[in-house]
């Protein structure tokens, strides 16, 4: 994003021309911040570790379009649900080139992972029976929790430590294991996820040591090769000025440094290192663009937008800070105001006392940043607000990759029973 003569750019495209292009609210990716940032992050961990692969956690933003340009940059993906399994499958990528971690599996998840041949990521002993039951997975590996996690946006996105619905316990990994080895499975992995956006490289190192010293020792104790050991998502970006950036390439050191370290100590067949995020990859490339529609002066003064929780659950779910530009008035004086969507809910009221220009009015264009990781993808239709359109932007040139969701979307697969219908 530019800003030049307080006109915004995205991706050198005038926001003032894509909101007449595609309407307001949307969301707008550049394509070209999603590749810098991919290829920022693939130079660190692989310059530091080889055998290095990134799997790209697809819900954070599940797009196809945006999939596509982290598969063209070499990422696999990393699938929550069998729908995003059918999303990876979308653009390509299958086999073992998709791993599934999904959470609390239903037999017919676990049917369609082994049909798929995708890396199955077992979030619990207790699935390992009812895999079995079904199938024999080619290659098999357990999300461990290892009893430590950390977040910046707060304990919600905390994943692991004793108060997480996620991995195993440390002491239930040997058992895990050792089952999955009595059943016949040959090539494993290992995995966790511990938190998200986090921008202290130390902590990288630190989950990076805790998790090798459990499944070395169980690598040791069963004699099993660990193909690849996930280290998760997690890599954070900075949502306000007071926060800093990641240092990736510092956070790649450490984590390469421990990981060859306890590789050595473990006597581990130089396994293939891997990490799954998201918001690194998109968060940063993705701006919300609304529009003011009235000012209300009551009690305080708050700015109407058609940018609400629902378009954007982030600050009322999380009380998350994103920044927001006033396009053509942002070199002028400012004062704090409130800013708000359109829904009957007062979380809507999703900004207070935050200094905007002061002569912001009717029809100026609000431009939200940090939109593209978890900004759609959590979007929904409450009120009747409908999702938003989503648009990339490259060298001038734009596409709507999403449309915009309409009255025939909302009432999408909707019956009514005879006895009640116009009667
Ligand atoms: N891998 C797994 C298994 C995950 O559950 C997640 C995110 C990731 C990778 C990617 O994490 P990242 O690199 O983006 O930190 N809705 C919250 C974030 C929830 C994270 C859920 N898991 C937010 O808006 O901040």
């Amino acid at each position: 994003m530019e800003i030049i003569d307080d006109n915004i750019y995205i991706g050198n495209v005038e926001t003032k021309e894509l909101a007449e292009n595609y309407g307001t609210p949307i969301y707008v990716y550049e394509e070209d911040t999603i590749r810098k940032n991919y290829r920022k992050a693939f130079k660190a961990f692989s310059k530091y570790y080889s055998n290095f692969r990134f799997f790209y956690a697809i819900k954070a933003c599940n797009n196809l379009a945006i999939a596509n340009i982290l598969r063209q940059e070499g990422a696999g993906i990393d699938a929550a649900s069998v729908n995003e399994i059918l999303a990876a499958k979308k653009i390509g990528l299958g086999g073992e080139d998709v791993m599934f971690s999904g959470n609390f599996l239903s037999d017919a998840d676990i049917k369609a992972g082994l049909d798929s041949g995708v890396i199955f990521n077992l979030d619990d002993i207790s699935l390992l029976p009812r895999v079995l039951k079904q199938g024999k997975p080619e290659i098999l590996s357990f999300r461990i929790n290892p009893g430590y996690g950390r977040s910046n946006v707060g304990e919600f996105v905390t994943n692991a430590g004793p108060n997480a619905k996620f991995g195993l316990h440390p002491d239930q990994v040997l058992d895990a294991y050792k089952q999955a080895k009595e059943a016949g499975i040959t090539r494993f992995g290992a995995h966790m996820m511990p938190g998200s956006c986090i921008i202290d490289p130390e902590y990288f190192a630190f989950i990076t040591e805790l998790l090798m010293d459990i499944i070395g020792k169980a690598g040791q104790e069963l004699k099993i090769n660990f193909e690849f050991i996930d280290l998760g998502g997690g890599l954070g970006i900075p949502y306000s000025d007071e926060e800093e950036e990641l240092d990736i390439d510092e956070a790649a050191k450490r984590v390469a440094n421990t990981f060859s370290k306890k590789v050595e100590e473990y006597n581990l067949a130089s396994p293939r290192l891997m990490m799954e995020p998201a918001r690194y990859f998109v968060g940063n490339a993705g701006y919300l663009i609304g529009k003011v529609h009235s000012i209300k002066n009551a009690y305080k003064k708050i700015i109407g937008t058609d940018i609400g929780m629902n378009t954007l659950a982030r600050p009322a779910m999380y009380g998350s800070y994103h920044h927001i530009f006033v396009d053509g008035k942002e070199s002028e004086k400012r004062e704090k105001v409130g800013l708000c969507g359109q829904l009957c809910e007062n979380t809507d009221f999703w900004v207070k006392d935050r200094e905007l220009p002061a002569s912001i009015a009717e029809g100026d264009l609000v431009v939200v940043e940090n939109a593209g990781a978890y900004g759609y993808a959590m979007s929904y239709q409450y009120n009747g607000r409908l999702r938003p359109a989503e648009v990339l932007v490259k060298d001038k040139e734009h596409w709507l990759i999403r449309k915009r969701e309409g009255f025939k979307e909302m009432i999408l697969g909707v019956s009514v029973p005879e006895h009640l219908d116009k009667k």
